[in-house]
């Protein structure tokens, strides 16, 4: 049994089969409406979600199961102080499949080594978001027809947006591929992606300010919203949160070609003028993150029955003496979660949050 924590859990072939499972069900639909009969999708969401938590519903019920849940922490017993591992494993009796989104950075990660089942992470603090990037890459290749070889640009918030950090590491591992970093200095890529993931691999990239200056040369332009939630001074929110709006002037200078996505919401970064422009791909996107969860609802649970063990957490190289001070990191609220960290590119890093320790 497996869960998806981080979309490096799945290798490149994977990814490839997915897209594949997707396409299949897009042209085949029928063949998938009893796939997951007597099946049950628990939705955990700890945060607002509009978008992932429907999305997880509509294709579980698409499969011909059902699903259960909630959308609000204030309406579970995380109110009352229960942990997240508690609530995993209790959520493991009456479910086959857990998809959880949470504040706290390495929430779900957590939950996974609690519960009997497979969990999903969709969508931890400002860390990750894997199953967006499921959605963003089959968008990426129905709109462009490959993975590889080409320049994408990644606008806004590149600190705190989780989808950002997820889609690097994903297309990261494709051949020929840049990115142009399009971001105002404070809400630069934290260093987990840059260092971890751009420096280690040799991935080229440059990190920019400019969207106007970045335009012309992209593939793919990725925006993102400026990410309010996450800001600890609301001043430097209201100073930073018009940093940029994508035109439709803007688009006159980018390729015929180009894909514009956005995970959505979008608050003000896209004129609302460009949605009519055919590069727009951001609500095709959302349909696509549909077909994906279904094609990563059955992966997971056709694991889970062939191999109904969870896979043994391998704690090669932790070390235990070192603090996490990140106070979106798990470790701060989960009872009696030791801290833990691990050596990665010359730095020990948190286990649960991969910010240094
Ligand atoms: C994103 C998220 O939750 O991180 N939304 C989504 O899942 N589609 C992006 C965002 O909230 O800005």
């Amino acid at each position: 049994m497996r869960s998806l924590i981080s979309i490096l859990d799945f290798s490149v072939e994977e990814l490839d089969q997915l897209i594949a499972t997707a396409e299949d069900i897009a042209a085949h639909p029928e063949k998938y409406w009893d796939a997951c009969k007597h099946k049950k999708l628990a939705t955990l969401f700890f945060e607002p979600s509009t978008r992932t938590r429907l999305s997880f519903e509509a294709a579980m019920l698409e499969l011909g199961g059902s699903v259960l849940g909630f959308s609000e922490a204030g309406s579970s017993s995380a109110a009352k102080g229960e942990s997240v591992a508690d609530t995993a494993k209790t959520v493991s009796n009456y479910a086959d499949i857990i998809a959880m989104r949470h504040p706290k950075e390495g929430a779900p990660y957590v939950a996974s080594r609690a519960a009997t089942i497979p969990v999903i992470n969709a969508g931890d603090g400002s860390h990750q978001h894997p199953t967006q990037t499921l959605a963003d890459l089959l968008t990426i290749h129905r709109e462009l027809g490959r993975l590889d070889n080409m320049v994408i640009g990644l606008c806004g918030d590149l600190k705190y947006g989780r989808t950002v950090h997820s889609l690097i590491e994903a297309m990261s591992r494709y051949e020929g591929i840049s990115f142009v970093l399009i971001s105002p200095k404070e809400l630069m890529l934290p260093d987990f992606v840059r260092v971890g993931m751009l420096d280690k691999h040799h991935i080229p990239y440059t990190e920019v300010t400019s969207l106007e200056g970045a335009i012309a040369q992209l593939d793919v332009l990725y925006m993102t919203r400026i990410q309010r939630e996450r800001f600890d001074d609301p001043a430097e929110y209201e100073r930073l949160k018009d940093s940029y709006v994508l035109t439709a002037e803007k688009m006159e200078a980018a390729k015929k070609t180009m894909a514009v996505l956005h995970p959505l919401p979008r608050v003000n970064e896209i004129s609302v003028k460009v949605d009519d422009d055919p590069r727009a791909a951001y609500f095709r996107q959302t349909h696509n993150g549909k077909l994906m969860r279904m094609a990563l609802i059955l992966k997971l649970l056709g694991e889970a029955k062939e191999n109904p063990l969870r896979e043994a957490i391998d704690t090669d190289g932790w070390v235990y003496d070192k603090v996490c001070r990140n106070p979106k990191c798990i470790v701060q609220t989960e009872q009696e979660l030791p801290h833990a960290a691990k050596m990665a590119e010359g730095a020990y890093r948190c286990v649960y949050c991969e910010q240094k320790v």
